[in-house]
């Protein structure tokens, strides 16, 4: 059967390196993020825009499938934060790399973007649409981030990509399963720039173009529902959580991942966490940890790996997948 598997990986993250202790000015610590977050440091965009971090990640990630731009055929690219609203940051990609035979489009579902456009990526591969599909997961949450609050703590900037391809061999994407609760739309959103409020002089006072985060909620849900789809996804295949070399997850926070790893049986060691230096880079997370596994000889042919993301909307799932 034909199937899409990830053929290359690459990643990119700005120079600029923010350590905790910058949040002393906000009534933070070092030591109440990394207890609590288990991020050390995170880096801040210092002008580089989310396609210039997505461009740079995409082109290594064609580079490491041994490819050449021409031979993409879709670009998908997950982000909350565009370089403009529109047209979409797949369009600003597309025209740096140069890969003018590509199609190009946004998937919005913020942490769980990069989850949601792999799984739309491997659909059109499944279909015999396209051959290679270049998934990016980009964000600079530092552009919507009010830096005189604390929660401005969590989130850095980073972009991860990855080349799916199509195959006939016994790897790849086993199954996915996504789900979405807009009625939790609240919890984590941007009020301002929409429809809804367009940018103004009100709006802009009233600080709406941030981030605005419901912590408490957001950790609510994540450690409830994350469990349980991972559960699922694991019952529908007829595997157990001891099958799984490891889980790659979104990196909202050590706690929560703690949380999650206890809920469904599975020791911390299988967990992949980068937050510490990276913290919560929203749709960049689950490619950029991709890619430093990888790159760090992290799989073996036949290793099975879960994905697992949620983020705003509420959006979650998990993806199965075979090395
Ligand atoms: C943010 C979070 C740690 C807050 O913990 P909480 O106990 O649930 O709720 P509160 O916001 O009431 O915070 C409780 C205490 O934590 C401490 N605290 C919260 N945020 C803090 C920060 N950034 N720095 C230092 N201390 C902080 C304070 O002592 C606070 O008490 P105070 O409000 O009286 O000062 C927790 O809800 C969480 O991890 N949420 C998930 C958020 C997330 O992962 N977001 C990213 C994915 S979208």
């Amino acid at each position: 059967m034909r199937n899409a598997y990830i053929k290359g990986t690459g990643s990119y993250a700005p120079a600029n390196v923010v350590k905790n202790d910058f949040f002393k000015a906000v009534g933070s610590s070092d030591e109440w993020i990394f207890k609590n977050l288990g991020i050390r440091e995170r880096r801040i965009s210092t002008g580089e825009t989310t396609s210039d971090l997505a461009f740079k990640a995409g082109q290594l990630a064609i580079e490491d499938a041994d490819l050449e731009t021409s031979d993409i055929d879709l670009i998908i690219v997950a982000t909350a934060t565009p370089d403009r609203p529109a047209p979409s940051c797949a369009c600003f990609v597309q025209e740096k790399l140069g890969a003018m035979s590509s199609v190009a489009f946004d998937i919005s579902a913020v942490c769980s973007g990069a989850l949601f456009s792999i799984s739309t990526g491997v659909q059109f591969i499944r279909s015999g649409m396209y051959d290679h599909v270049l998934v990016i997961g980009a964000d600079t949450f530092s552009t919507i981030t009010d830096w005189s609050r604390r929660d401005s703590v969590f989130f850095g900037d980073g972009a991860g990509a990855m080349v799916l391809s199509e195959t006939e061999e016994d790897k790849g994407f086993i199954d996915f399963i996504l789900h979405t609760d807009g009625r939790g739309k609240e919890h984590f959103t941007i009020l301002a720039g929409g429809s809804e409020v367009p940018t103004s002089q009100d709006s802009v006072d009233r600080k709406q173009h941030f981030f605005h985060m419901n912590g408490p909620e957001v950790y609510k849900t994540a450690i409830d529902v994350v469990p349980k789809c991972i559960d699922e996804i694991l019952n529908k295949n007829n595997y157990s959580v001891e099958d799984i070399k490891w889980l790659l997850p979104h990196q909202p926070s050590i706690g929560i991942l703690k949380t999650i790893a206890e809920k469904i049986g599975m020791p911390f060691e299988k967990v992949k966490t980068n937050m510490d230096r990276y913290a919560n880079t929203s749709g960049g997370t689950i490619p950029i940890i991709l890619d430093e596994t990888h790159k760090n000889g992290g799989f073996e042919a036949g290793d099975l790996l879960l994905f697992a993301a949620v983020g705003a909307g509420w959006t979650w799932g998990t993806a199965l997948y075979k090395w």
